[in-house]
This record gives C-alpha cells, structure tokens and sequence, in this order.
C-alpha cells in the first residue's frame, strides 16, 4: 500500500528509458525504498519494495542518462530542473555570517515586502525536506499590515474567549494531567504571555505579530510530521535574511489555535486539523543589530 497524506493515495510510478539506461545501479543505490533492482543486468521495480515508491525523485535526480522518472505523487520528470554550478553554493563562511549575524526582528520599517520577495521565500522554503513527500505542508500567506492587524485581533478574540480555560491549565488542580512542566510553563509565562497579547491590543499595540507587514503560518496536516512545518519555516527565515529581510518565529499563535477556534481558522484559510503550526513575520529591519551574541545549548553529549 502507498503513503498517503493528504495530497496523494498513489504509489509513485516508476519509468525506465531502456534505450537510455545502462544498469549503472546509482538509483538502485540511492533508492531508500528499495523500489529498485537490477537483475540479469537490466534494472527494473522491484518486487520487495518497503511501502513502493514514494516520489522522493533521487533516482531520476541521480541518474547520469536522464533514464528514469517518476510519474504520480504530484511529481514527474518536469520537476526535475539543472542544479546551480557549485561555484555559487554557499561556503560555511558565507552561510555562518549570515546565520549568525540574524536576529529576530520585531521591528519594521513602513514598508510592504515585495512580491518578488515573497515568491523567493517560498521557493526557498520549498526545497525543505519533509518526512514524507509530497510535502504536506499549507502556507497561508497574509500580506499587508491590515491583514495581519485584523488577524491578530481576531487571534486576540479568540483569547479571550478561552482565558479561563488557560488559567485553568497552570492551575494546581490540572497539574496531574497536563504534567509538571507545562503546568510550570503555563504559571511562569503562558498565563503571562496571553493577559499581554491582550491587554497590549486593548491599548493598540499588537504584540502577537507586531503590525509586520507580512506573516506566513505553515502548518502540517494530520497525516504530516509537525517539524515538516518548523523545517520550512526555517527554511524561509533563512532565504528571507539572505534578501536583506528582517524575521522573527511567532510560536504564541498556534498552540492557542489548534484545538477549537474553528472559526477563526475558516476565515483565514488555516487547516481545521493540524500536526504542528508556525507563524514567521517578515519585514525590513528597523534597528541594526552591531553585535552577534553566542548561544550554547543545553548539552553536547559526544558519543563514541
Ligand atoms: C519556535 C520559536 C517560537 C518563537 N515564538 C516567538 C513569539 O511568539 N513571539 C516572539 O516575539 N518571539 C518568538 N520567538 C523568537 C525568540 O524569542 C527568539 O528567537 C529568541 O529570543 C532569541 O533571539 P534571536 O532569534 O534574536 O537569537 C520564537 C522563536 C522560536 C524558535
């Protein structure tokens, strides 16, 4: 049986150009499935694929002789396009200043982000891996400082609706069943965190997404590992820093959204069901930023 998510049910199809194809085996080799093999000298599916094809598209991206491609999963051959020469890859140098000279801006100038850049970001964005291919990932683009104005006191709406079933949660009496530490989040900054979005909306500043001139929320669907949509979302911050565009996660929306607010989700195109969302605001900076500041992690555990 194939994958399925929401995009497809079909196993990948699998088309050899025998005129072209030498049974070199690079696609038998790169091929995770197993959906490969090459016996007698002549490479054909094989009969103990794991799930069947599942369009990743490494064979057909490998092959030296353009004699493979994969048809369904909402792929085929014409998604193959000729990879930028490595000259103009990133070295570890360039991709580090940019890394590390980011910050999360919350700041913006007065003025909207291009569509050019827009379509850059996505098409960045879209080269993301996922767990699965297709990528079930939706991106719901909100563009201008209305929209997202208009979105954010929604998201506010919807806040206050819920705000006694959040107080609740960081409650003593919920603590065995939410679990120690989102109880402790809960007290020490989501109960914080929502009585700010709302009490600085009531005042007119929008701390949820800041009045940004442009928000994008991926979201997975049901079938979709969640870190489909942060790995994107990653993705776009990226692209947008290498744009000369300012960017900052917003994580406060999301799990406030995900279960209930169905109608605020309709009225702004947002899945009813959702493995895992993000919002990433973009915009020009502000401020500039003079100083890189280190980070370190929790722990680095080398194992040998
Ligand atoms: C998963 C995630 C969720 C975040 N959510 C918010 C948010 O809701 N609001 C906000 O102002 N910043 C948010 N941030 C930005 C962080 O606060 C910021 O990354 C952190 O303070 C470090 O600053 P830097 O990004 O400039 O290094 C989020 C960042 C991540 C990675």
């Amino acid at each position: 049986m194939a994958i399925i998510n929401s995009r497809t049910r079909e196993k990948g199809k699998i088309i050899i150009d025998y005129d072209k194809c030498t049974s070199c085996g690079l696609c038998v080799a790169v091929c995770s499935d197993k959906s490969l093999e090459i016996t007698d000298g002549r490479l054909h599916e094989s009969a103990n694929a794991v799930f069947g094809c599942f369009a990743c598209g490494h064979c057909m991206a490998v092959c030296p002789y353009d004699a493979i491609k994969i048809e369904g999963r909402e792929m085929s051959g014409k998604d193959l396009f000729t990879l930028p020469p490595s000259d103009r890859y990133a070295s570890y140098d360039s991709l580090y200043a940019l890394l590390s000279s980011r910050r999360s801006i919350r700041h913006f100038k007065d003025k909207n982000v291009e569509q050019e850049k827009i379509d850059k970001i996505l098409e960045a964005a879209s080269t993301a891996p996922m767990g699965i291919p297709p990528s079930d990932v939706q991106v719901v683009v909100l563009k201008g400082k209305e929209t997202i104005r208009a979105f954010s006191e929604d998201f506010v709406g919807v806040l206050k609706k819920n705000k006694f079933i959040y107080s609740l949660l960081g409650s003593k009496i919920m603590k065995p069943f939410i679990g120690k530490e989102i109880s402790e989040l809960f007290n020490s900054f989501l109960n914080g965190l929502i009585s700010s979005y709302i009490s600085n909306m009531d005042q007119g500043e929008n701390a949820v997404l800041y009045d940004t001139p442009l928000a994008i929320s991926f979201q997975t669907t049901m079938y979709a590992d969640p870190a489909d949509a942060y790995i994107v979302a990653t993705y776009a911050m990226i692209a947008a820093e290498s744009l000369g565009l300012g960017s900052c996660m917003i994580g406060g929306v999301h799990p406030f959204i995900k279960k209930g607010a169905k109608k605020f989700k309709k009225k702004y195109g947002i899945l009813e069901r959702y493995s895992g969302g993000i919002i990433v605001i973009f915009g020009y900076p502000k401020y500039k930023y003079r100083r890189g500041v280190r980070r370190t992690f929790k722990d680095v555990k080398n194992l040998e």
